[in-house]
């Protein structure tokens, strides 16, 4: 597990760290002495804090690796296929989706390695990770905005975004990251997000008014709840129109 850490980073990593912390102190005050009402009710909270931070940590780790894992095989990915990974962090992504290629295939990561998003975030960190994986021929990371992306139109077949356009805000800036990523892609390429509650709601309304087919929204289960179902995951898939 201290590995899998080390490799993929924690997301948000003081939200699950504040759940475990004062679940285990609200648990620990209340469990001493089961007096009254209200010590039972400490402690009940005190253990569902506990277990949405262990759910939380599950999901960082695990849950969302098997989310992706799944969307690439279903995808069918050509080896020669150009990769854009928005906010790409440790990888997880940009490497699943590099080891479906072959030169002069490229999975491309941008992102702004920021650490409240993702624990031990740098572009050194993912380099490093990028070669520990035999990967270097088919991917690498750059530092820049999904807002404004450096790269010319219609240039990527796959686009992605996993759990980053919601750490961008205002809306505002969620839909430019979203209009940005439809530039960048070729027509009839294709745009995959996984992301949390704004899915279903702002991303589809912002996508309807790109020139995009947009796939059904799934909800991915357990795999994807951050901490409890009230913060799932939510899968789109979205083909620019040619
Ligand atoms: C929760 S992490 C997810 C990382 C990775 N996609 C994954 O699923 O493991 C969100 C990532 O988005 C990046 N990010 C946030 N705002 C960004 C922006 N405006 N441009 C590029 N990257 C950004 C953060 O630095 C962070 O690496």
């Amino acid at each position: 597990m201290i590995k899998k850490l080390k490799n993929q980073g924690l997301d948000a990593p003081w939200t699950p760290i504040y759940l475990i912390v004062v679940g285990i102190l609200l648990a620990l005050l209340n469990g001493i002495s089961l007096k009254s009402f209200w010590n039972w009710l400490g402690l009940i909270v005190g253990l569902l804090m506990i277990a949405s931070g262990v759910i939380f940590i599950h999901t960082s780790i695990w849950g969302k690796r098997t989310i992706w894992q799944n969307i690439v095989d279903d995808l069918g990915i050509p080896s020669d296929s150009q990769v854009l990974d928005l906010g790409t962090g440790h990888g997880l992504v940009l490497m699943d989706f590099a080891r479906q290629l072959k030169a002069p295939g490229q999975a491309t990561g941008i992102d702004l390695w920021r650490s409240r998003d993702q624990s031990a975030n740098s572009q050194a960190t993912t380099e490093n990770l990028i070669k520990e994986a035999g990967l270097q021929d088919v991917a690498h990371v750059t530092t820049g905005d999904m807002r404004d992306l450096p790269f010319a139109d219609d240039q990527f077949d796959f686009v992605t975004a996993s759990l980053s356009i919601h750490n961008v805000k205002p809306a505002a800036d969620r839909e430019k990251c979203l209009q940005e990523a439809v530039r960048v892609l070729k027509p009839g390429g294709q745009l995959i997000i996984a992301d949390l509650i704004f899915v279903p709601t702002e991303y589809v309304k912002a996508l309807k008014d790109l020139n995009v087919t947009l796939g059904p929204v799934k909800n991915t289960g357990f795999n994807g709840w951050w901490g409890g179902p009230w913060m799932s995951t939510f899968e789109l898939t979205a083909t620019k129109d040619k």
